[in-house]
């Protein structure tokens, strides 16, 4: 048992797909796993270890920001030895070329937070994606049919931003996306030697001020989904 997470030692596997909802953990285990087995409630943020095509693998909520998602992948690498952490979201996209419904896979990710700062005072540090994840994530969403936007996102702080053309900026030098979690997790999995990825779907986007709708999102959702178990 560590602080936030009720599962006894053994009981999360070495693969675990983060989602920022806990109930889409719940959805997971419960449409896409055999024999899931709830291993935490604490605090309603619900995970589960299962299995997908016989390999044991967990899925757990992260809550939304980096400070949540800090404290799950921090318990979840250090007392539970989690070695694939796997993140599936959303995000905004911030460039023409990436449409509302696109899988984005983030190779790399900025932030306008200041946690790498404190760990790197007067230094930069890169978030970067696991390449052999990354590959495989991108060689499935191909086999699939699909064509996943690989690049960089933006981890930001703020949902709702005090400057409205911020992301203006971000959009100027290339960034795909933003969304809240990813430069935290890479940080994280970098710290400790483990395996991290991002694969996010675009949930709105910040030139056409278009939003999916419930339906389109459960579509993306699977394809997602998929992506994410190939890396079980
Ligand atoms: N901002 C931050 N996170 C998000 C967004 C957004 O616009 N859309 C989906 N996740």
């Amino acid at each position: 048992m560590s602080i936030h997470i009720s599962a006894k030692p053994g009981e999360v596997a070495e693969t675990i797909l983060l989602p920022g909802d806990p109930l889409r953990a719940k959805h997971i285990a419960d449409n896409y796993l055999e024999e899931a087995v709830c291993f935490n409630e604490v605090r309603g943020m619900y995970g589960f270890t299962g299995y997908y095509k016989g390999k044991r693998v967990s899925v757990s909520g992260t809550g939304m920001g980096i400070p949540s998602i800090s404290i799950y992948v921090n318990e979840l690498i250090r007392e539970y030895n989690v070695k694939n952490l796997i993140r599936i979201g959303s995000c905004g996209s911030l460039q023409e070329e990436v449409a509302i419904r696109d899988i984005i896979i983030a190779m790399s990710a900025n932030t306008d937070s200041n946690v790498n700062n404190i760990r790197f005072p007067q230094r930069n540090f890169a978030p970067t994606a696991n390449f052999s994840l990354l590959e495989k994530a991108v060689e499935t969403a191909r086999t699939k049919g699909l064509d996943p936007k690989v690049g960089s996102v933006l981890t930001s702080d703020n949902f709702y931003h005090e400057d409205p053309e911020e992301w203006k900026m971000w959009a100027s030098y290339g960034v795909l996306a933003v969304e809240m979690e990813t430069a935290e997790l890479y940080s994280l999995a970098a710290k400790y030697g483990v395996k991290a990825l991002s694969v996010l779907t675009v949930s709105d986007h910040f030139i056409t001020g278009e939003q999916t709708t419930s339906e389109e999102r459960q579509k993306t959702f699977n394809d997602m989904m998929e992506i994410a178990l190939s890396l079980a």
